[in-house]
């Protein structure tokens, strides 16, 4: 198993995540070898599991029970890994945290049925902890706007036009509202209303930030590196931030994008500034949650949440 991300500068944190990672092993019973196996790899694969580190942090900060903030871990990071199955279908990735995706090696069927399996235990878990029925009405809401933000981007495919406003919009919903649940649920499930709105407004922000980071290392790092593959976005007529901005400075990336040019498109975008501009639209929403983080009690918990929103600013993976 490997859980390195927060290795060094957080061994608790760490471990705890090592067991989120076994707990989620534990809940997945498939009956066909394959996909179990094929589940399995890229849970081992090596996640950031960022998204249940915000989670432990915030449920740290409430005081939530063990078992229940470790389930509560697991089916967050379940849900983000149903995505990304579900995502890599849809983006036809060969290659997903350094191995072969599920679609590419045990066939899109499989992989569709992976991500609604691992969608489904996700919810399962939420459910069986979930205070009130309300708590859980929250967080289905917020799925439903992840979906609907993979439709808006999916809906501007191809589009030359789309603004950076339609981009923020699509990646509100298919990033960070994932965030927003990962950070608002152990608030919520403590009744802490007030503190779980601050979490969501941090986890939004962060999500948003993350996302648009994601966006610049498609233009900024290696394959070798990210573990997936670059430049994948552009093929698939998903114009991006860095994209967008270039748009906007050079009428000659409109024609490269028309002529299918990826490397044309490449050498402009790190030409024009776009990734410059990029990294700023990124910083802003890290000052956003930086802001609200500011909000929270003095306490270590505080202190790691600010320490890891910023250095996500300046990730490499
Ligand atoms: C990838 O998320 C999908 C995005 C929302 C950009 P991560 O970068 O958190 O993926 P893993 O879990 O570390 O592989
Ligand atoms: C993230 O979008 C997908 C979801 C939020 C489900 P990307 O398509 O940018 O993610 P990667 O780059 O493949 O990890
Ligand atoms: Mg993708
Ligand atoms: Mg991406």
């Amino acid at each position: 198993m490997v859980v390195a991300y927060f290795d060094k500068d957080y061994p608790e944190l760490s471990s705890n995540l090592t067991r989120v990672q076994r707990m989620m092993k534990k809940a997945i019973a498939i009956k066909n070898e394959a996909i179990q196996s094929a589940i399995f790899e890229i849970l081992d694969g090596g996640g950031k599991m960022l998204r249940p580190a915000y989670l432990l942090l915030f449920a740290e900060l409430v005081g939530l029970d063990e078992e229940l903030k470790l389930k509560l871990a697991a089916a967050v990071e379940m849900l983000h890994t149903a995505t990304l199955i579900h995502d890599d279908v849809i983006d036809k990735a060969d290659v997903r945290r350094g191995v072969a995706t599920v679609s590419s090696r045990y066939g899109v069927d499989s992989a569709v049925y992976a991500g609604d399996y691992l969608f489904i235990v996700a919810v399962k878990l939420l459910s069986e902890h979930a205070e009130s029925l309300s708590n859980l009405t929250e967080q289905l809401g917020s799925m439903e706007r992840l979906l609907n933000g993979e439709i808006g981007q999916l809906n501007k495919r191809f589009d030359l036009t789309q603004t950076i406003d339609d981009y923020l919009e699509n990646i509100k919903g298919k990033t960070a509202e994932l965030f927003a649940v990962s950070c608002s649920v152990a608030p919520l499930v403590a009744g802490e209303k007030r503190l779980a709105q601050i979490a969501a407004s941090v986890g939004r922000n962060v999500g948003v930030a993350f996302q648009i980071m994601d966006d610049y290392l498609d233009y900024a790092a290696s394959a070798e590196t990210l573990g997936k593959p670059v430049l994948e976005d552009i093929k698939q007529g998903v114009y991006s931030a860095p994209v967008i901005y270039a748009l906007r400075a050079e009428p000659m990336v409109a024609e490269a994008i028309r002529r299918g040019d990826v490397a044309a498109v490449y050498g402009l975008v790190r030409s024009t500034g776009a990734l410059q501009e990029t990294k700023q639209l990124a910083a802003s929403y890290t000052a956003q949650a930086l802001k609200q983080i500011g909000k929270l009690p003095e306490t270590p918990v505080q202190k790691a949440l600010a320490d890891i929103t910023e250095k996500l600013l300046e990730r490499v993976l």
